[in-house]
């Protein structure tokens, strides 16, 4: 019954002022292996730390098959490859899952560290947030979630209006540590007064 308000699917591809999203291919997995490797990419995610060598060619080709097999009228991921590069490398990635019983969706970023502090996610989120709010009109909330000590996600969350809802403690362990999750949320009316 809930899904029947979510039948519209997210388009695959979108673009932006300067970047273009679409799907991840098996294709894309020297980029994400590349940029996922460097310095402080995992350092608040929960994954093997890749600069150590551990986040290996199959942990990444097993993501982008992942992705490849994911619903996307659900859960849907976009690369994002500069507009202007005609490799159409990934640069990273926005990801939004829905919940459709609670009206709500889930959403997720990363950027490869050498494009930090350009703005490439902003733009590429608020785009993603606009998406999902105009496709799915019964959408009543976009939340997201990063680990408390994750400064440049906070500042995305907040840049985009979302607002920090509350700090769950000790809530998930990364790598042999308990650590605090912050909670951020964006309700369809903060979206329209955006
Ligand atoms: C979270 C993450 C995506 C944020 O990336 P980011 O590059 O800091 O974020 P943005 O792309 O929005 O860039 C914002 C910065 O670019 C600057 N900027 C430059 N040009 C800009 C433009 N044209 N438009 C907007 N901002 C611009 C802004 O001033 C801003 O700097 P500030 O935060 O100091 O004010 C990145 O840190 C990351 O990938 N981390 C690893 C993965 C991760 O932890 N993900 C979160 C878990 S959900």
């Amino acid at each position: 019954m809930s899904e029947a308000l979510f039948a519209s699917e997210l388009e695959r591809e979108r673009s932006t002022a300067r970047l273009r999203l679409r799907p991840f291919g098996l294709g894309d997995v020297e980029a994400v292996l590349a940029y996922s490797r460097k310095p402080g990419f995992a350092r608040h995610l929960p994954l093997p730390l890749p600069e150590t060598g551990a986040y290996t060619r199959d942990d990444a080709e097993e993501r982008l098959a992942r992705l490849r097999l994911a619903d996307w009228s659900v859960d849907a991921t976009w690369a994002l490859c500069l507009a202007n590069d005609p490799s159409d490398a990934p640069i990273g990635s926005v990801r939004l899952s829905l919940d459709a019983p609670n009206y709500k969706a889930d959403l997720g970023y990363a950027l490869d560290p050498d494009r930090w502090g350009q703005g490439y996610a902003r733009e590429a989120v608020r785009a993603t947030l606009d998406h999902a709010f105009e496709t799915w009109p019964s959408l009543a909330k976009v939340e997201c979630h990063s680990t408390a000590d994750n400064a440049a996600s906070r500042r995305l969350a907040e840049a985009v209006g979302m607002r920090h809802e509350g700090r769950l403690r000790r809530f998930v362990v990364i790598r042999g540590r308990a650590v605090d999750i912050d909670w951020f949320g964006l309700l369809r009316a903060e979206w329209e007064r955006a």
